[in-house]
């Protein structure tokens, strides 16, 4: 066999664990990880989430044991989700505008133990709806009411800013409701609340254990819950952009793309388009489906979760919010 004569051999710089590792061009911060929290009323144990593996709704007087010790290895910031229960849930979701509901309640009592745990609280209705929407249906129409949501939204956003929510994350897809949440946020006050806008939201299938974990899924019957009237639709990157772009004229400190994963292209692409920070949710759907496979045997379990991390990073997602975060930061600490 005679030796090839390349001017360049690219495996060189491959050629073992030390060269490799110094030649990382990215890596996954723990700084940029946030943590989703699922939070229950007081009392009891924590219950877990059935299509989520290791996944909890966390009673509130536990979960701020939770944050206590997240914060302890180094994870920075968490995003909640109330978990209200059925009897509470409506049309119009009034519980959402309830000053003693649990999300509010939730914010107080974990800011109060643990002040400089950055609080990222979702503005939507789907916690409190009967439905599931994240906004109000007109009972003739069936259309998810855009007006009148961004109205309650506001008061929402104000709501959680009150309580001490650090970031408000509108997550609605309703057109306007940036601009709204954030004059309604300056006009009471809270000019350093910031706004990390679900910008790029798609109707996605990937959202469905999540819907598990919030019940909003039974919440909506057995029928498929469709989001279609407001959340991007999938095929559309330029649409996608100039949401997100309108995001940002209306205020927004961060845009947020979601699904991670399977939208790269839209991470990468907003990335180039704007310089605000750019977030990436690795929602659900991808979190279950790596347990499901390397449960089945047919994905090794930490390399897929690091690969598809590493690869929304690598996209150009500054913050990443995932429900690996807290396993990834106890290994870092180990
Ligand atoms: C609701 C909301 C959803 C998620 C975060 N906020 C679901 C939805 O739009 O139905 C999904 C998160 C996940 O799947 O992990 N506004």
């Amino acid at each position: 066999m005679s030796q090839l004569l390349l001017t360049r051999r690219m495996r060189r710089l491959r050629i073992n664990p030390n060269t490799r590792a110094m030649l990382n061009e990215e890596r996954v911060n723990l700084d940029d990880l946030i943590a989703p929290l699922f939070v229950k009323g007081p009392g009891g144990e924590a219950e877990p989430v059935e299509s989520m593996p290791g996944v909890f709704r966390h009673p509130l007087d536990k979960a701020v044991e939770v944050c206590r010790y997240w914060m302890s290895i180094g994870i920075r910031a968490v995003a909640l989700f109330p978990v209200i229960p059925n009897e509470l849930k409506n049309h119009e979701g009034t519980e959402a505008l309830n000053r003693d509901n649990l999300t509010l309640q939730s914010i107080r009592t974990i800011k109060e133990a643990l002040p400089d745990l950055i609080i990222i609280m979702d503005v939507a209705l789907d916690p409190y709806t009967s439905h599931g929407h994240d906004g109000i249906p007109n009972l003739k129409t069936g259309i998810v009411e855009n007006d009148s949501t961004v109205d309650v939204l506001s008061k929402l956003a104000v709501l959680q800013a009150e309580a001490g929510a650090d970031w408000v994350a509108p997550s609605d897809m309703m057109d306007g409701r940036v601009g709204a949440i954030r004059r309604s946020l300056d006009e009471n006050g809270f000019i350093n609340t910031a706004i990390l806008a679900y910008s790029a939201k798609f109707n996605s299938a990937y959202y469905g254990p999540f819907r598990d974990a919030i019940g909003s899924k039974k919440a909506a019957g057995a029928v498929y819950l469709d989001k279609g009237q407001y959340q991007l639709n999938p095929a559309n990157a330029r649409e996608a952009l100039f949401d997100a772009q309108l995001d940002e004229d209306e205020g927004a400190d961060m845009l947020m793309v979601k699904p991670g994963g399977p939208y790269l292209d839209i991470i990468y692409r907003l990335k180039e388009q704007s310089r605000l920070p750019i977030a990436a949710y690795q929602v659900s759907g991808e979190y279950s489906q790596i347990h499901a496979a390397s449960k089945l045997g047919w994905l090794n379990y930490q390399s897929t979760r690091d690969e598809s991390l590493l690869a929304i990073k690598r996209a150009g997602a500054d913050l990443i919010l995932s429900y690996f975060a807290p396993e990834i930061a106890a290994e870092r600490n180990k």
